[in-house]
C-alpha cells in the first residue's frame, strides 16, 4: 500500500510538473521591416563573392551578400522611426534557374521589449513571390528554444539601386 501510494504521488509530481513546463512556453508574433541599403555611402550589404564565370546564370546564382540591414517598427527608414534591431547574416544566391535565395541572419534586437535577445532565420526565400516563408530555427534571450516561421513581403523596392523594404511577419513559440 505504502509503495503504491508514494508511486502514485510521484507520477502525480511528474504530470504536475510537465504541465508547468507545457505552460511556459510562450507565444510571440511582432512585426518589423527589414531594409537592404545596397546603394549610397552607407550601404548596409557587402557582396562577398560571386561565380567564376558571371554569365553562369541570370539569377546571379553564387553570389554571397553579408548584411547588417536595420530593423525597424514603421516602413520608412528615412522618415523617424523606431530603430529596433539588425539582420546580421548573409544571404546567398542558391538559385540557378529561378531567383531563390538562402537567408542566413539573426534580428539581434537593441531596443524595444526584446533588447538583448535574438532569433535565428535560415530558411529559402524565392524573393519575387509575394510571400516568402521562412522558418524560426532558434533564439537567444527571451527567445531561448525559439521555433516558428516567419512570412516576408516587399514593402518597397527601388530596381535601381536594388534597396529594398520588406515586411517579416514573425510567429513564434519559445520558454
Ligand atoms: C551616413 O551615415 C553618416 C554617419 O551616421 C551620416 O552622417 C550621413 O548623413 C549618412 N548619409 C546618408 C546618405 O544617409
Ligand atoms: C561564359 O563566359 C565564358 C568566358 O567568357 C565563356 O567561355 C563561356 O562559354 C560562357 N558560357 C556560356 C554558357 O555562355
Ligand atoms: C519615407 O519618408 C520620406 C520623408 O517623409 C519620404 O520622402 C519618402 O518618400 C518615404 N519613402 C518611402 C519608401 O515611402
Ligand atoms: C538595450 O540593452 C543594453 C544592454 O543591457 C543597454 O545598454 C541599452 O541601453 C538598451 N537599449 C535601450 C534602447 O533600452
Amino acid at each position: 500500500m505504502a509503495a503504491a501510494s508514494s508511486s502514485s504521488v510521484l507520477a502525480a509530481a511528474l504530470l504536475l510538473l510537465a504541465v508547468a513546463a507545457c505552460a511556459e512556453t510562450k507565444e510571440t508574433r511582432m512585426r518589423v521591416f527589414w531594409h537592404d541599403v545596397v546603394s549610397g555611402p552607407n550601404s548596409t550589404v557587402a557582396q562577398v563573392a560571386q561565380a567564376a564565370a558571371s554569365n553562369v546564370s541570370a539569377t546571379g546564382f553564387g553570389t554571397v551578400l553579408v548584411i547588417d540591414d536595420p530593423l525597424t517598427e514603421g516602413p520608412n527608414l528615412t522618415a523617424s522611426t523606431r530603430l529596433l534591431g539588425r539582420a546580421q547574416g548573409m544571404y546567398v544566391s542558391a538559385g540557378k534557374d529561378s531567383l531563390s535565395l538562402l537567408m542566413a541572419m539573426n534580428f539581434v534586437f537593441i531596443d524595444g521589449p526584446y533588447n538583448g535577445s535574438s532569433i535565428a532565420i535560415f530558411g529559402p526565400n524565392p524573393a519575387e513571390r509575394a510571400v516568402r516563408e521562412m522558418p524560426v530555427v532558434g533564439g537567444t534571450g527571451v527567445f531561448r528554444f525559439a521555433h516558428g516561421y516567419c512570412q516576408a513581403r516587399t514593402h518597397w523596392f527601388n530596381a535601381a539601386t536594388g534597396d529594398a523594404t520588406v515586411e517579416y511577419n514573425i510567429h513564434i513559440l519559445h520558454d
